[in-house]
């Protein structure tokens, strides 16, 4: 089902694959229309599932990424490219080094510390070039997010400032015990990261936020159609003019009441 709700496009899949399915379907699109698109990608489990989705249209030829541009949202800092936990690794793992996408097109934050006796100030120059980058390759087309339980989008946790471009964020307890899954111990997950910020996200030309499972029922609905609050970050969504959310059934458990009323039509 699709709904509109707040100006939000809103569409209720069945499950986890029709979900990917779905999303990997408009990015494809998004290439299509646009070879050169400059998308903005993101990490997680959630989106997991339309890289393959993607990955099997490149090899069907239905697809191609020899001239996107891409950036990635965020990265673990301090952590290094080889570590299997960075971004860099998953986005190589997952997507980059089964598609045709060229080198050198593909942007990630640098998660290594900056060694320099400057170190802050080294850090800001690099978080200031990656805002430089995306305005230099002519601002993100399509914004691809998921959410974390506590409403993040990025890194960007409660309490963001939503001016902020890409900047160095302490992670929220909430986001560790959340990451932590894919570590070994808690104590391994990094307590910071650099991230793009709310800024770089609102001046993309358009979203497109995931969500699957029980877990992001909650927060969905205080996004949708609670305040536009930083201390649910996602909420400042609600004033971008062109978001499309892709949810599973069990992530739009809590709002399937609400929407009724803003159904816009049957979706095949
Ligand atoms: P997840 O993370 O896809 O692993 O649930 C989403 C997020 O934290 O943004």
């Amino acid at each position: 089902m699709k709904y509109n709700v707040r100006g939000m496009k809103i569409f209720v899949l069945e499950d986890y694959a029709q979900m990917s399915m779905k999303a990997a379907r408009i990015v494809a699109a998004q290439v299509t229309i646009k070879p050169q698109s400059v998308l903005g990608l993101a990490t997680g489990s959630t989106p997991l599932k339309m890289y393959e989705d993607l990955i099997h249209m490149y090899q069907q030829g239905i697809v191609d990424f020899s001239e996107i541009i891409s950036f990635n949202l965020d990265e673990y800092y301090p952590i290094e490219k080889e570590n299997e936990q960075s971004y860099a690794y998953y986005m190589k793992h997952h997507f980059f080094s089964k598609i045709n996408i060229t080198e050198g097109n593909y942007h990630i934050p640098e998660g290594l510390i900056v060694k320099s006796s400057g170190h802050d100030k080294a850090l800001e120059q690099l978080c200031n070039n990656y805002d430089q980058a995306i305005i230099d390759a002519g601002g993100i087309d399509l914004q691809v997010l998921g959410i974390g339980n506590n409403g993040h989008i990025g890194f960007n946790e409660p309490d963001i400032r939503f001016e902020s471009g890409t900047h160095k964020v302490l992670l929220d307890e909430e986001t560790i015990l959340a990451n932590s899954r894919f570590f070994k111990s808690i104590d391994e997950v990094p307590k910071q990261a650099i991230s793009m910020g709310v800024r770089n996200i609102m001046h993309s030309k358009k979203v497109l936020l995931l969500a699957s499972g029980l877990g992001k029922s909650e927060i969905l609905k205080a996004m949708i159609f609670g305040d536009i609050t930083p201390q649910v970050p996602a909420s400042i969504l609600q004033l971008h003019n062109d978001v499309t959310l892709i949810l599973d059934k069990a992530a739009a458990t809590e709002i399937l009441p609400f929407l009724t009323q803003y159904e816009i039509g049957l979706v095949r």
